[in-house]
């Protein structure tokens, strides 16, 4: 067990004595009340005046611009990300357990995203030598000499999510300091405690105020922070309708840069001349990678009627040699979920579905014990059915059966998401078809493989409520600083 006392506001360890938020693990233990989540820790509860104390810590640090982040070289800021990185790897062990403990993600997954996330570190600073070339100097047009410069943007709250704790917290994290912003942390309510033995390092590592963490509960400390207009920069990794919730709240939200990572329902599209083997691998790998729970995930599955019953006996036979139980276990893909509500949910969707006429295809699909949830293949889905137009973020397949291309191309069209679609087919004039007609519904086409946020140096963004702003090794320096520079004209003084 976990007990975190301390948060870090100010460049200080603050003690703190208040209530406890206990920490359950989606993993269960037999009780003497049944089965039930595992007590792994506690974290401190934030007050909002301890929360507004970590803010304006930030903002002092920022000190309008002047302070000594936002005016440090760009080498000595890539100086302290290396330093605080090489600490992270020290606790990379205990960063790993605590994933797996928290959020129920397989011991391998675990490893990868930790990895990940100092692979992505290093990319960053790489990329930061060269971002629209930091500090050219190159001559314009009518004598005048511009250098170019990446300027911040000022204070920035960063909320990352449950499903990449780590990860996808530091792939805004890292390029909003290392462009010179300061920061306020709020880690995920599930994959918290993993946080906390980083917190030392980003102590050590960065000018006091720079990085701030707070915790507790979002809906009673973060409106009032972004109600005090003292934030420039929201960067949230959840929901569109927790994001919109929250920048309306800020007083000048014309002022505010929100940089966002929102809802998704990626469809695949299975035409007639798919090689069907690989489709289902990559649709199992898509839609059941982390039991569904990645904003990039298929949640949706056109396939063309004729081939649609091959296609499910495959999908079955697939999803019943995944490998169900605990996150620590050799070779297991399918692990308790970490949102106490999600088996309920997910049920509510399948039971709509078969009230609507479809069925379970896939044996045991569905089953359900305490937080671990057998993947279900639901056919035939249709328009009635909640799992058409809701993001299940879990591990059921709806399967869409169609006879015109035109169906799932209406379908992303008259969609709220618009972040990837997966194509599966080898005919090329086919392909060649779709993808103008795809492209301008989403910000990501794959052919004949699963939707991905992958490799890291791809640019990752999303249309409608998908996303806002860009991420990525390079677009999240560019969303996190503004492209600003000192002209100088000519004369005869300075020419030489
Ligand atoms: O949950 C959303 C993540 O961006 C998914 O990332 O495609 O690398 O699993 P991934």
């Amino acid at each position: 067990e976990i007990n975190q006392r301390e948060y870090l506001s100010n460049g200080e360890m603050k003690q703190w004595d208040g209530k406890a938020h206990p920490v359950y693990s989606p993993v269960c233990v037999q009780t003497a009340n049944g089965l039930e989540r595992k007590l792994i820790g506690t974290y401190p509860i934030c007050t909002e005046k301890e929360a507004m104390e970590s803010l304006d810590a930030a903002v002092a640090a920022y000190n309008n611009g002047r302070g000594e982040w936002p005016t440090m070289s760009v080498a000595d800021r890539i100086a302290c990300v290396e330093q605080f990185t090489r600490k992270m790897l020290e606790q990379k062990d205990i960063v790993v357990k605590l994933i797996m403990w928290e959020i129920g993600k397989s011991h391998a997954d675990s490893v990868k995203e930790f990895d990940r996330t100092v692979e992505y570190i290093y990319a960053t600073i790489d990329a930061l030598k060269d971002v629209d070339r930091v500090s050219s100097r190159f001559e314009m047009e009518q004598g005048i000499v511009a250098q170019v410069r990446r300027s911040p943007l000022g204070v920035v709250l960063c909320m990352g999510p449950f499903n990449y704790p780590l990860n996808e917290t530091f792939t805004t994290l890292i390029p909003a300091i290392i462009m010179g912003n300061t920061l306020l942390f709020k880690p995920p309510k599930h994959g918290t405690l993993l946080h906390y033995p980083l917190l030392k390092a980003f102590q050590e590592c960065f000018p006091k105020g720079v990085v701030n963490t707070i915790y507790g509960r979002g809906n009673s400390i973060v409106p009032g922070l972004m109600a005090s207009g003292k934030i420039n920069v929201l960067t949230l990794i959840g929901s569109s309708k927790v994001a919109n919730e929250l920048k309306k709240l800020h007083p000048k939200v014309n002022r505010l840069r929100a940089i966002l990572g929102l809802d998704a329902k990626n469809a695949a599209i299975v035409t007639p001349h798919a090689d069907l083997k690989l489709t289902v691998q990559e649709t199992v790998l898509g839609a059941l990678s982390f039991n569904g729970q990645r904003c990039t995930a298929l949640k949706i599955v056109f396939v063309h009627r004729s081939i649609a019953g091959q296609f499910i006996q495959l999908l079955n036979e697939a999803v019943s040699q995944l490998k169900f139980g605990m996150p620590w276990e050799a070779g297991v893909s399918l692990t308790p979920l970490p949102e106490p509500g999600k088996p309920a949910y997910l049920k509510e969707c399948i039971d709509d579905a078969i009230a609507n006429g479809a069925q379970v295809t896939n044996e045991n699909g569905g089953a359900t014990v305490e937080s671990l949830v057998f993947p279900a293949v639901v056919y035939p889905v249709n328009e009635k059915m909640k799992l058409y137009r809701e993001e299940q973020f879990g591990p059921v397949i709806p399967v869409v059966p169609f006879d015109d291309l035109e169906t799932p191309i209406q379908y992303l069209i008259d969609s709220t998401h618009g972040q990837q679609v997966s194509v599966f087919s080898n005919n090329k004039e086919e392909v060649a078809l779709l993808i103008d007609p795809l492209i301008n519904q989403v910000s990501r086409v794959n052919i004949n493989c699963q939707c991905q946020r992958g490799p890291d140096v791809f640019p990752f963004t999303g249309r409608k409520d998908s996303a806002e702003g860009t991420l990525s090794v390079v677009d999240a320096l560019r969303s996190f600083s503004i492209r600003s520079l000192v002209a100088t004209k000519l004369n005869d003084a300075n020419k030489k």
